[in-house]
């Protein structure tokens, strides 16, 4: 029996993977709202396939419950934000989990972190909870890490071919959450020591970070000189070791623009390029609204309202705003177009969450002469010609510069 701990964006597409490939499992949340939407038969976000899943999972029998359940093997995947001050992983919901867990866990348990944490966060944080209690770990308690490298928009595909990681200082615990996940993950699953396994999630994440940093330093660099940054990363990637990633409007979600900033906190000093990294992927939000202001000069717009933001989210064809470049770019919007007065529209946010929103894209485009997209979402991607006769200014280069603004 497992018990995942947390059932957001990870949590719970691992719970149904594991119930619907017969484990069984109770996935327990803290939000008895969250758990009565998922024990009604609903899915809590909108992916690619979790609802056919969920399907699996429920047949399989699945129960989801806010209580924590007394289960061989717990799977913990909560949030791990950093601390807006320090930089430092701020683990106060992962010490909560772990708590509530050795309320109800019965000896010889395995907890399993699956949230990012950076190297030494079990040691420092999860080992003395578990010491405090009197128990000792690798004999009482056993710990691993499970770090996750999925992708929201095909998370339910990479959750079964991904390549992943296990961090365990016992090897025999090692292999039995290796066993645990191979019962879906077909990929390769590497084992290792939990620090190791801890620093190589933050790393992946920070590489990608500082590669999205440099096509952004370029994008600013190309337009500085009036050269296209998309027809130079093109060819440059043409190169064999070379593979640059794409510009865009700023790096958002709960993954890419948060687990860099673990390594700063806890390697000042050090962690130089990947602080540089931050600050530039930080700053393109503002770049974006320089763009459209300039765009605004060039065709003669003095109205901010008749500017209309394509996409709330941090990424195409998803439902997750944490960080998202959109709100990072209205927040500042004041000091830039008189009033921020733009309209936005994002087909995957039903509820209203920011001024000026629109739920209906033939009236959002309507309504305004300069549309700017800062998410490709599928919707867009296939209705270009709804945009006919608008400005537009495509800050992800889905419909490749041609007669339409870039970064
Ligand atoms: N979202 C991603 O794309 C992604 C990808 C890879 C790794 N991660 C990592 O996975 C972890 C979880 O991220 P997420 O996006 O699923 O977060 P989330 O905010 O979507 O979900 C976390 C869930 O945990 C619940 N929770 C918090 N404290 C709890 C407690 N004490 N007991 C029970 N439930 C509790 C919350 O109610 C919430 O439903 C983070 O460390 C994140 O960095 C996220």
């Amino acid at each position: 029996m497992v018990n995942v701990v947390g059932l957001g964006y990870i949590g719970l597409p691992t719970a149904l993977m594991l119930a619907a490939h017969g484990v069984e499992v109770t996935g327990t949340d803290c939000s008895r709202e969250l758990v009565d939407t998922l024990n009604r038969g609903e899915t809590t976000f909108q992916e690619e396939g979790l609802d056919g899943l969920f399907q699996r999972a429920a047949a399989a029998g699945i129960r989801f419950s806010s209580e924590y359940i007394c289960a061989e093997m717990y799977i913990i995947s909560v949030p791990t934000p950093y601390d807006k001050a320090s930089k430092k992983v701020d683990a106060s919901y992962v010490r909560g989990a772990v708590e509530q867990v050795l309320k109800v866990c019965p000896g010889g348990a395995v907890l399993v972190i699956e949230s990012t944490v950076p190297p030494g966060t079990i040691e420092r944080f999860v080992r003395p909870l578990i010491e405090e209690k009197g128990l000792a770990v690798g004999a009482d308690i056993h710990l691993a890490h499970a770090p996750e490298r999925i992708i929201p928009g095909n998370m339910v595909y990479e959750l079964k071919h991904n390549s992943r990681t296990i961090g365990a200082d016992e090897p025999e615990i090692g292999e039995r959450v290796k066993r645990l996940y191979a019962s879906f993950c077909q990929g390769e699953i590497v084992t290792t020591d939990i620090r190791t396994a801890e620093m190589t999630k933050v790393v992946e994440n920070t590489f990608r970070d500082i590669n999205i940093a440099f096509a952004n330093e370029l994008a600013k660099i190309c337009r500085s000189d009036n050269l296209n940054v998309y027809e130079i990363i093109r060819i440059a990637n043409q190169h064999p070791r070379v593979n640059i990633l794409s510009p865009g409007p700023g790096v958002g979600g709960h993954c890419i623009s948060v687990d860099p900033w673990f390594l700063v906190g806890d390697y000042p000093g050090l962690a130089n390029i990947i602080l540089a990294a931050r600050k530039i992927n930080d700053s393109m939000p503002e770049f974006v609204l320089e763009r459209i202001n300039q765009i605004m000069k060039e065709e003669g717009i003095t109205d901010p309202s008749r500017v209309g933001l394509y996409g709330l989210t941090y990424k195409e064809d998803v439902d997750d705003m944490r960080e998202s470049p959109t709100l990072q770019m209205l927040e500042c919007m004041e000091r830039h177009l008189a009033g921020g007065r733009v309209k936005v529209y994002d087909p995957y946010i039903r509820e209203g969450v920011v001024e000026h929103q629109y739920h209906d894209f033939g009236q959002f485009v309507n309504s305004v002469d300069m549309v700017v997209i800062m998410v490709g979402h599928r919707q867009i991607r296939e209705q270009r010609t709804a945009l006919k006769g608008k400005i537009v200014l495509d800050t992800r280069n889905i419909f490749g510069g041609k007669d339409i603004y870039c970064l």
